[in-house]
């Protein structure tokens, strides 16, 4: 196995999950990782545990560095079960480990685990672990992604092991964001952020500013960001610093995603002309058939956009299932700061795009009332009114992207 360092004594000891594709319900296209790390100081430390059917990938990795009795500490910043599954079998493994985690984790992994005879440590805000010459240094960071949550910044080496935070669903042979980078695209790095972000940080943006301002009051200022998901911010730690401030703060693209399922191709048929109303007025467009995608990649591109146009058909008085499933997946993630306008067919009684103007209202979304509606097929004077929709949105957007 491949050694890799992250600085002198720190080394990567986690497992890249090649074959995830359903993520609890996430579709992650890419893959991702479990990242774990190992700091060989006088106190050996390890930080993070994986998924529990990637434990002996981890522990196979921790030993071809040192014999597990040896190490002192195992520092658990988050108890989710894709980090935390692997530590029943190192609580046996690492008899003489002390654990260090939160008062809310420690309650959590008493639900997972039988934790009787476990030494743990409870630690807080401004707690400090000496380890050697290097000195630990924690930080509750509640709701980023779980209560339990914390970090934990290497302050000798500054390196901020930040579990969930600023990590990416992406397996990759590389473990970095200079090597990624070189094999694949800058674009599709940035991408994996926005994906990550919009489908498991979107509820939390206020609380990621203020941890993120608290982290620069508490002298945490990293060279390096290793999170336990994906690649480690070697050269641009700053750039997914900055780039998960302005979207805390709602900042994205001036575009308008288009989202939208159909029964008889007449609802799509609409989504064509709206999309070339759009384009008339010059704004940049994306389109996301629930067909052919997933509620995770679609919510990712509704993320990225201003606008979001929503098509669906009425079916039985209600949405079509596939727009319905998306919208719940949005009402979990409470998104702010994006305009909606919403189109569909029906056929003897309406329904579907008066409910998704008053889901989206219920959410506190900027919608546009009313959406654009009809009746069975799409006739050439509904796909002239749709352009005109299309062309009236775009200006919508454009006049409400000012205020960010
Ligand atoms: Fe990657 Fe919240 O666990």
């Amino acid at each position: 196995m491949e050694k890799v360092e992250l600085k002198p004594g720190i080394f990567w000891v986690g497992v890249v999950d090649w074959s995830i594709r359903d993520f609890h319900g996430y579709i992650t296209p890419r893959g991702s990782t479990y990242n774990s790390y190992l700091i060989m100081d006088d106190d050996i430390t390890l930080i993070d545990g994986v998924k529990l059917n990637h434990a002996d990938t981890q522990i196979k990795r921790v030993s071809r560095y040192v014999d597990m009795t040896k190490i002192k500490n195992i520092i658990v910043n988050h108890i989710e079960p894709d980090h935390s599954g692997s530590l029943g079998h190192l609580a046996k493994l690492c008899p003489n480990a002390t654990f260090y985690i939160t008062d809310k984790g420690k309650k959590g992994l008493a639900r997972f685990f039988d934790i009787e005879g476990w030494d743990m440590k409870v630690v807080k805000t401004g707690d400090t672990l000496k380890i050697g010459k290097r000195t630990l240094a924690f930080v509750e960071t509640p709701m980023i992604h779980w209560p339990d949550s914390m970090m934990t910044f290497a302050k000798e080496d500054k390196v901020l092991f930040s579990q969930d935070g600023f990590g990416q669903h992406l397996a990759s042979a590389q473990r970095f964001d200079d090597e990624f980078t070189q094999c694949s695209s800058w674009a599709e790095l940035e991408d994996a952020v926005w994906d990550y972000y919009a489908n498991i940080l979107m509820p939390f943006g206020t609380l990621i500013k203020r941890k993120i301002d608290e982290l620069g009051t508490l002298g945490v200022a990293p060279e390096m960001i290793a999170p336990v998901h994906g690649i480690i911010w070697r050269k641009e730690p700053e750039w997914v610093l900055n780039k998960y401030m302005e979207m805390a703060q709602g900042k994205t693209d001036e575009r308008v995603v288009v989202i939208y399922d159909t029964m008889w191709y007449s609802t799509e048929k609409i989504a064509h002309a709206v999309v070339e109303g759009l384009r008339e007025e010059k704004m940049d467009v994306r389109v996301m058939s629930l067909k052919a995608n997933p509620t995770s990649v679609a919510m990712k591109e509704f993320w990225r956009a201003r606008g979001c146009l929503l098509g669906s058909p009425t079916l039985n008085n209600h949405l079509l299932p596939s727009v319905g499933k998306f919208l719940t997946s949005l009402k979990g993630l409470r998104p702010k700061n994006r305009i909606i306008g919403a189109f569909g067919s029906y056929g003897w009684a309406g329904g579907a795009v008066k409910q998704l103007i008053e889901a989206c209202d219920a959410m506190g979304l900027e919608t546009v009332d009313p959406g654009y509606q009809f009746n069975y097929r799409a006739s050439s004077v509904d796909e002239e009114e749709a352009f005109k929709y299309g062309r009236s949105f775009a200006l919508k957007v454009r006049e409400y992207h000012k205020q960010f």
